[in-house]
């Protein structure tokens, strides 16, 4: 399990990774500012890696997590694979050398373009979520002479118990095939002639805080598995078992990841039955990135009210959206130990953006100490963070930094003005439609 203090911790009383302190990060490149830390991506990967080495899986990064080229190199050299959901992903993955074999495609709207596009690499396969979307594939396909593997996606219908958001496989939710249409697709596999039906894949939800949702999701897939087998001309190959083991935000205690091995060992491990039956792949997302970044913001002003203060800091909801949209809860801390252990007030910690739910923390706890200039890190930002950024209120998208072992590097640079309007045409007049 993954903690927000695990990589970044406080040295000669400045919050710091890998022997680097932030603090000299933000005077270099600039507020606000994401930061990583690259054991920190790698611990948990080998975690899995690790724990599961009897059964070798296929881990395929949720790209959507933290797309970041570098990133991505990263883990894709670790031997991570790629989950991905747009042909945007896509590129980033092959751009950062991943071999097409360790890519999966999944996404509940794939567009025809998307389909042709993919369709040219040789990836392990596409996550199918319709019938419409199945037969669209297979005429895809046919018509360039391709055969696609293709596992169906399976909605079990399991309460992952978590956001109702980020909570995918129930049946009310948008995703994944029912059983019964399931079962109709093998039954009919002929009028998929482009495909080749050799999997099935689930993705019940993310940041799921305990092990039952999975244990019986992984059997309800087990379960369908063996009956598919009954309708397929070849028996299934592979079973992606999806993502959404939770993380450390405030206090929460996440199954650790070797529990979470063990629970997939449990079905598919050397004593289960189906044990060398199918090859397994996950898509982890959040558990590899979510506490390898932070989001180093600057506090602008300190305004004084009766009940609680406001620090209004430089990073907003463009920056990091999790608090807006979620209401979801990051640790803040000031970057200089000194002004964290200083006396704690009653604090609003808010952003710039003429929206009241630009604010990162509600009457939390914060130093009073902090004023104009001091910095503070928004923690456990590594994932769904830069990824779901915007330059809402035209502000520029943060840059990013990566830090290994006592070294740095910017991973991206700081957005500017000219980078956000170089798609816009103010000169007036227009085109008669035709
Ligand atoms: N596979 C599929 C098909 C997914 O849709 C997702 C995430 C993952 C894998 C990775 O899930 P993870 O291991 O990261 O939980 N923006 C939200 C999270 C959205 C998750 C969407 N799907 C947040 O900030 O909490």
């Amino acid at each position: 399990m993954s903690k927000p203090q695990d990589f970044f911790r406080y040295a000669h009383r400045e919050l710091s990774t890998e022997g680097v302190s932030l603090a000299g990060l933000a005077r270099e490149f600039g507020t606000p500012l994401y930061v990583y830390s690259q054991e920190a991506f790698l611990t948990p990967l080998r975690a899995l890696q690790d724990g599961l080495e009897e059964i070798r899986p296929l881990i395929c990064f949720a790209v959507k997590s933290n797309p970041n080229l570098a990133v991505l190199k990263l883990l894709q050299e670790e031997g991570a694979g790629m989950d991905l959901v747009s042909i945007g992903e896509m590129k980033r993955a092959l751009l950062a050398g991943t071999p097409p074999g360790r890519i999966v495609f999944s996404g509940v709207g794939k567009s025809d373009e998307e389909i042709e596009e993919a369709l040219r690499h040789p990836i392990h396969s596409f996550n199918v979520e319709s019938t419409a979307e199945l037969t669209r594939l297979s005429e895809l396909a046919r018509r360039k002479g391709k055969s696609a593997a293709v596992a169906l996606r399976f909605n079990p219908d399991v309460n992952p118990k978590t956001h109702p958001y980020i909570s995918t496989g129930l049946k009310r939710n948008k995703f994944g095939l029912n059983r019964s249409e399931i079962v109709a697709i093998a039954r009919n596999e002929r009028n998929y002639p482009g495909v080749r039906l050799q999997g099935l894949s689930i993705h019940i939800g993310s940041q799921i805080l305990s092990l039952a949702p999975f244990d019986e999701a992984f059997r309800k897939m087990t379960d369908l598995a063996i009956e598919l087998d009954e309708h397929l001309a070849e028996p299934l190959e592979f079973l992606d078992l999806g993502g959404g083991l939770g993380i450390t935000y405030a206090k929460e205690k996440p199954p650790s990841i070797q529990n979470y091995c063990r629970t997939v060992l449990k079905h598919f491990g050397k004593k289960s039955r189906f044990y060398g039956r199918y090859r397994i792949l996950l898509e982890p997302g959040r558990t590899i990135s979510g506490n390898a970044g932070v989001l180093v913001t600057r506090v602008l002003y300190r305004k004084k009210r009766d009940r609680k203060d406001f620090l209004i800091v430089d990073a907003a909801m463009n920056d990091l959206l999790r608090p807006s949209l979620y209401g979801s809860h990051h640790g803040i801390t000031a970057l200089s130990e000194r002004l964290e252990n200083a006396k704690k007030i009653r604090t609003d910690v808010a952003g710039p953006v003429c929206e009241s739910s630009d604010c990162f923390a509600h009457d939390r706890p914060v130093s009073a100490k902090l004023d104009s200039g001091d910095h503070l890190a928004i923690l456990s930002a590594g994932a769904y963070g830069m990824s779901m950024s915007s330059s809402y209120n035209t502000r520029n998208r943060p840059a990013e930094v990566l830090v290994s072992k006592g070294k740095y590097r910017l991973i991206r640079k700081r957005e500017t003005f000219d980078d956000q309007i170089r798609l816009e045409r103010p000169a007036r007049g227009g085109k008669d439609p035709s």
